[in-house]
């Protein structure tokens, strides 16, 4: 017998870094998914863009992690993905889940989806060192959630472009500007506490404007939130000249994603071939890509 399963990658609408003070924020699944399939064979093997391995923890933490998890006998394991790796989008939150969820189903073990996301956020914090659990429910779950109630909200019906700077985003590097924001706000709490808390206002708007499906409202917002967070230290030159463009090229709003300091933009638009062209035209990679509702799925 031969599994398939994908899980998707994600997006912050609104709220990185306040939410690490316990601000609420909105993550979205994104139609950029991860396909693991996973059949049983004579041999452990793993395949990815990165080549072929047997358990290998350097090469495929994360896979190798899931399997040992799971305690499997012997299985092949093929990656392929859409989602650029180390760019803030997820990807090893969905590798993570999709693997997890596709030996479940080949080995007829019966966890849900609860305890899928639970143990895909376990082999993160393992792997990385400290991992939130946005990513790992997210992709499990899919849609749009309120973080840290992990309330689903409506599905945005918008386009959304997604421009990744090239320059990597990492576990590293978040655990770095998640310190550098840390220290200016022990620094000067009195004038970055009240940043914090106007980033978690935008979550608080968000859900009732995501309900009210007025995206050029929602997009001032996410404009409001790319200011504040360049205001926090994290944004780059590269970053907002993407925001920027995209913003010049008719998107209702445009910010940063993820921890910042490299990796991707997000635009929220219904003119996606406009904007991604102004993306590329300033240097980033675009991708034209939607909101999902579906999490990690067989095929
Ligand atoms: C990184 O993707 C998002 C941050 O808010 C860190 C976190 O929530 O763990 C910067």
């Amino acid at each position: 017998m031969t599994t398939v399963c994908s899980a998707p990658g994600k997006i912050y609408l609104f709220g990185e870094h306040a939410v690490v003070y316990g601000e609420p924020a909105i993550a979205c699944a994104v139609e950029l998914r991860t396909r693991v399939k996973v059949k049983s064979s004579t041999k452990m093997s793993i395949s990815s863009d990165i080549g072929t391995t047997g358990l290998d923890f350097e090469i495929h933490p994360y896979v190798s992690s899931a399997i040992q998890k799971m305690g499997t006998p012997e299985i092949s394991v093929e990656i392929s993905s859409q989602i650029p790796v180390g760019s803030g989008l997820g990807s090893s939150a969905a590798v993570t889940v999709a693997t997890l969820a596709a030996i479940n189903i080949e080995c007829g073990m019966c966890y849900e989806k609860e305890k899928i996301a639970q143990m895909a956020h376990d082999i993160e914090k393992e792997v990385q060192g400290a991992a939130s659990p946005t990513d790992t429910f997210v992709s499990t779950f899919g849609g749009v959630i309120e973080i840290p109630s992990r309330k689903k909200l409506d599905l945005l019906e918008c386009g959304l472009v997604i421009g990744n700077t090239g320059k990597g985003a990492s576990p590293k590097k978040t655990a770095n500007l998640v310190k550098q924001v840390a220290l200016l706000k022990e620094t000067y709490p009195d004038s970055i506490n009240p940043i914090i808390k106007t980033i978690g206002s935008f979550a608080k708007h968000g859900q009732v404007i995501v309900a009210q499906k007025k995206y050029d409202e929602l997009g001032k917002l996410m404009n409001i939130n790319h200011g504040l967070l360049d205001a926090l230290g994290v944004c780059t030159l590269e970053l907002s000249a993407l925001v920027y463009a995209s913003r010049n090229a008719g998107a209702y709003g445009a910010k940063l994603t993820g921890a910042g300091g490299g990796g991707c933009m997000v635009a929220l638009t219904d003119s996606q071939e406009v904007v991604a062209l102004a993306i590329e035209k300033t240097g980033g990679r675009a991708i034209i890509t939607t909101f999902t509702k579906e999490g990690v799925l067989q095929e």
